[in-house]
């Protein structure tokens, strides 16, 4: 297993380039087996995550072709169609599960194993399977795996989400694209991933309409036609290097963005104290005065997002007062409190709440990555660490951040991967 040896107290300065979104790649490239023809995507970031969803694809009977140097990939059609997705590979991968509606929507049947467990809460999915149900899906879930089928063929529906899921909109929004009739989704997610799948299906010929007020309405089409889509680019890399700049009081240009993707990480930074100078794709960030303690809620898009929750709080050892978050989207998504108060943080927990003091002058230490925003977490605060810092683990790193060290070594941080 490779470990992170980071030397914290090096202020960064220089230029990040943002690679293309993770989240927004995983269910566009799902959705591609929805089409007889090949495929491509551009921006398709170079991490474990893809490669683990590229072997999914290739199971399913699909030819898959990563250019890793211009991030392009394309994927068609083998002779043989294949409905099964198997646990070894599911187990690593929870939006794997989402294969399960372009399976059931082409082919009318699937066994896909339900995905394995998940650090940051139980995260089930049944918003995805009841509402498969709805479209006329039979499903069946039995030693781990759901078996289903659509023996008829999928049905426009009217689908009312009783919370707000990522992940269950998608599911649907593939199923509903080649289903006969209208599918009408109400609370549903608005993401700017859900919104870049929803793009690429219009430009494939999908009649998909969406408005500000969670509601989708997809008129089934007979076929999709392929096209060259670009994925857009990685909102939370972009919000993590930006407090990478912070923590180390440096100064960064971060380039590859969509900076209205980053407004809801943009103001909070913004009362913090940071002076962020936006451009057409890329933005600069730097201390504007000293930085000051915030609080911030975990919502669905547009609202602060889960997944910058960890970093944010790393932060928060740095601004001096109190500082307080409250996790609303996972029960258990604070696992890298007791890894940040082993360098020293002081951090108090109560149920999903967590107050921050600071200023803390955190020690580098031997921690160990949780969860993939946790472990980033721990990138950041031994950056500001004095000392070494070991973060074992790096796999969950390695899911969702392409070349991370090379990118901050190359504006002065001073991070090296060992193997065990
Ligand atoms: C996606 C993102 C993840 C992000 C999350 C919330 C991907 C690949 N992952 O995950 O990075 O943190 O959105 O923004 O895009 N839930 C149910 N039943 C379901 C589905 C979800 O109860 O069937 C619950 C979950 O446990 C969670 C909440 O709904 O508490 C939101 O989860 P969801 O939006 O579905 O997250 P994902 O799509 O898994």
């Amino acid at each position: 297993m490779q470990k992170l040896l980071i030397t914290g107290g090096k202020k960064l300065s220089g230029e990040v380039v943002i690679s293309g979104s993770k989240n927004a790649s995983l269910p566009i490239i799902i959705s591609s087996l929805l089409f007889d023809d090949p495929v491509q995507f551009e921006n398709v970031p170079k991490v474990k995550d893809i490669y683990t969803l590229i072997n999914l694809i290739k199971v399913l009977g699909r030819e898959v072709e990563f250019d890793e140097n211009k991030e392009i990939l394309k994927i068609s059609k083998k002779n043989k169609d294949k409905y099964f997705a198997p646990y070894s590979i599911m187990k690593t991968m929870r939006a794997g599960v989402l294969v399960l509606a372009p399976l059931l929507a082409k082919f009318g049947k699937a066994k896909v194993s339900l995905p394995g467990g998940c650090s940051i809460g139980a995260r089930p999915v049944n918003l995805h399977l009841d509402a498969l149900k709805k479209l006329g899906a039979k499903i069946n879930v039995k030693n781990g795996y759901i078996d289903a089928s659509a023996p008829k063929g999928l049905l426009g529906a009217n689908i009312k989400f009783s919370s707000i899921s990522v992940g269950a909109t998608e599911s649907i929004i593939i199923a509903a694209v080649l289903a006969k009739g209208t599918t009408k989704i109400s609370n549903a997610a608005i993401e700017p991933e859900v919104i870049d799948l929803i793009k690429f299906l219009n430009k494939c010929g999908a009649d998909i309409k969406y408005n500000s007020k969670r509601k989708i309405i997809i008129k089934g089409v007979n076929f999709l036609y392929p096209i060259k889509h670009k994925i857009i680019p990685d909102r939370i890399e972009a919000g993590t290097y930006a407090i990478a700049a912070l923590i180390t009081n440096g100064k960064l240009l971060i380039k590859n963005v969509n900076n209205d993707h980053l407004q809801n990480i943009f103001s909070v930074l913004k009362k913090i104290g940071a002076n962020i100078k936006t451009f057409k794709d890329s933005f600069v960030i730097f201390r504007k005065h000293q930085l000051k303690p915030f609080k911030i809620i975990t919502k669905p898009y547009p609202g602060f997002p889960t997944d910058m929750q960890a970093q944010f709080m790393a932060l928060a050892t740095q601004i001096k007062g109190l500082s307080v978050i409250n996790e609303e989207i996972f029960e258990n998504r604070f696992l890298h409190v007791s890894e940040l108060m082993r360098m020293g943080a002081d951090i108090e927990i109560k149920k999903q709440k967590a107050t921050i003091k600071g200023i803390k002058n955190l020690n580098g230490a031997e921690v160990m990555a949780t969860d993939l925003r946790a472990s980033v977490s721990l990138v950041l605060a031994a950056l500001s660490a004095k000392g070494i810092t070991t973060i074992n683990r790096i796999y969950h790193l390695d899911r969702g951040y392409s070349k991370l060290e090379k990118k901050l070594n190359l504006c002065g941080a001073n991070i090296r991967r060992v193997n065990d």
